[in-house]
């Protein structure tokens, strides 16, 4: 969700300024681009370099560079900036934001600022409550800024009360919030399946089948990185998520499956039933190994259930149902048969006949058809690239 967003961070002197470290590690790793101007009294604090290196830029501090006659353009920096953020903010700080007072390569960027401007405040008890700081932060937000309350704890001084900066976690996700809620499924829950279903012969085998989880794993990704608050039911995959937003449920056989779609269903906006769940399993399961005997081994095998129809059935207006067809013959005809019969609204057609296509590859060809049959035939692509064309068919029949 942060990936290629510009973060401004800016740093003031106080005792937290040692967790502007851990803010900048947190929006890197999500692959934002970090920069970090700081104040003089900042540099007390924490170093340059240490914000440097974790930000991979240079940390500006001063109206011109040291030594070299060449001026820091806190315009350019104002204007490069998708969001400002000032944490820590002293009370000497937020004063002189209110107030317009620009001493420092800080400030001056701050007033140059066109983007939106978080501020985290950070100092001892009684400062916060003084009624000019209290004054000075409401005009702040007076002015468009928006503040992240300080928390409540064991200060620097000793003193217990609010006034601690909020923990670089929780600054991370107002920031993360900030970007999704304008995204286009910002305000949608959606239940993702994924990977093979295994079911279970005896205590050492079972009957699966090739599934990876890769398409259904791009999905849920492709999903939060609409700003979809997504939960990820799959079955044995070796694959792992790389939005941390994603709830994930770890799930074997199809009765599991089952059970844990059923219990988030209602919470949901929408569904994609992208599992390759198993259609039989065995009659019964052997609690220990079976042994090698000379006569023949019958395994009798009763159906699962169709989860994806059984959720059809329970499906609210409100809901959007995406399922998948793996076909080998009359492909579309038999995609438009499972709209009708699993109250879908899209059907991901699959042909095994296609190239390129299938379980365990890295690519898929895709044809998307909806409840109104209309069907829209997609190239060979990347299973990443085919995430994008599922969710933006979703994104844009969904209600709003
Ligand atoms: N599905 C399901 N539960 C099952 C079997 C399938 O929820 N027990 C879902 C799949 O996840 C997929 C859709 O149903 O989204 C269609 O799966 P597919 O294997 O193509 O078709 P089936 O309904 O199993 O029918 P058939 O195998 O006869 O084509």
């Amino acid at each position: 969700m942060l990936k290629g967003k510009k973060i401004l961070l800016g740093v003031t002197g106080g005792i937290a300024a040692y967790k502007a470290a851990f803010l900048v590690r947190l929006f890197v790793k999500e692959e934002a681009e970090v920069k970090v101007v700081m104040t003089n009294s900042a540099k007390e604090f924490i170093t340059p370099l240490t914000l440097s290196v974790l930000s991979k830029n240079p940390v500006q501090y001063d109206f011109s560079v040291p030594g070299s006659g060449e001026w820091n353009n806190h315009v350019e920096l104002g204007m490069w900036a998708d969001v400002m953020l000032i944490a820590p903010a002293t009370a000497d700080t937020m004063a002189k934001m209110a107030h317009g007072i620009c001493d420092n390569l800080l400030l001056a960027v701050y007033l140059s600022a066109k983007c939106p401007v978080y501020v985290a405040p950070a100092m001892d008890r009684d400062m916060l409550k003084h009624p000019s700081t209290q004054q000075n932060m409401k005009q702040l937000v007076s002015f468009g800024n928006k503040i992240i309350s300080p928390s409540y704890g064991e200060l620097a001084s000793g003193l217990i009360g609010e006034g601690r900066m909020e923990e670089p976690e929780t600054i991370f996700e107002t920031i993360q919030k900030h970007f999704s809620a304008k995204l286009p499924l910002s305000k949608k829950k959606i239940l993702v399946t994924a990977g093979p279903t295994y079911e279970k012969i005896d205590a050492v085998r079972f009957i699966g089948n090739h599934s990876s989880g890769k398409m259904g794993f791009a999905i849920a990704e492709e999903l939060a990185s609409q700003g979809a608050d997504v939960i990820l039911v799959t079955g044995p995959s070796s694959l792992t998520i790389q939005n941390n937003s994603i709830l994930r449920r770890n799930v074997e056989s199809a009765d599991e499956m089952y059970r844990e779609c059923m219990k988030h269903f209602d919470e949901v906006d929408g569904l994609v039933m992208s599992a390759a769940v198993a259609d039989y399993k065995p009659e019964k399961t052997h609690s220990g190994k079976i042994k090698k005997h000379d006569q023949e081994l019958q395994v009798k095998l009763v159906q699962t259930k169709d989860i994806l129809s059984e959720l059809g059935k329970k499906k609210k207006k409100n809901q959007f149902l995406v399922g998948f067809a793996l076909e080998t013959d009359n492909e579309v005809a038999n995609a438009k048969e499972k709209i009708k019969s699993k109250n879908l609204d899209l059907v991901v057609l699959n042909s095994l006949k296609d190239t390129g296509a299938g379980f365990e590859k890295d690519t898929n060809k895709i044809t998307i058809i909806d409840r109104n049959f209309i069907s829209t035939e997609y190239s060979l692509k990347s299973k990443m690239e085919v995430a994008k064309d599922i969710v933006a068919a979703m994104v844009s029949r969904m209600k709003k």
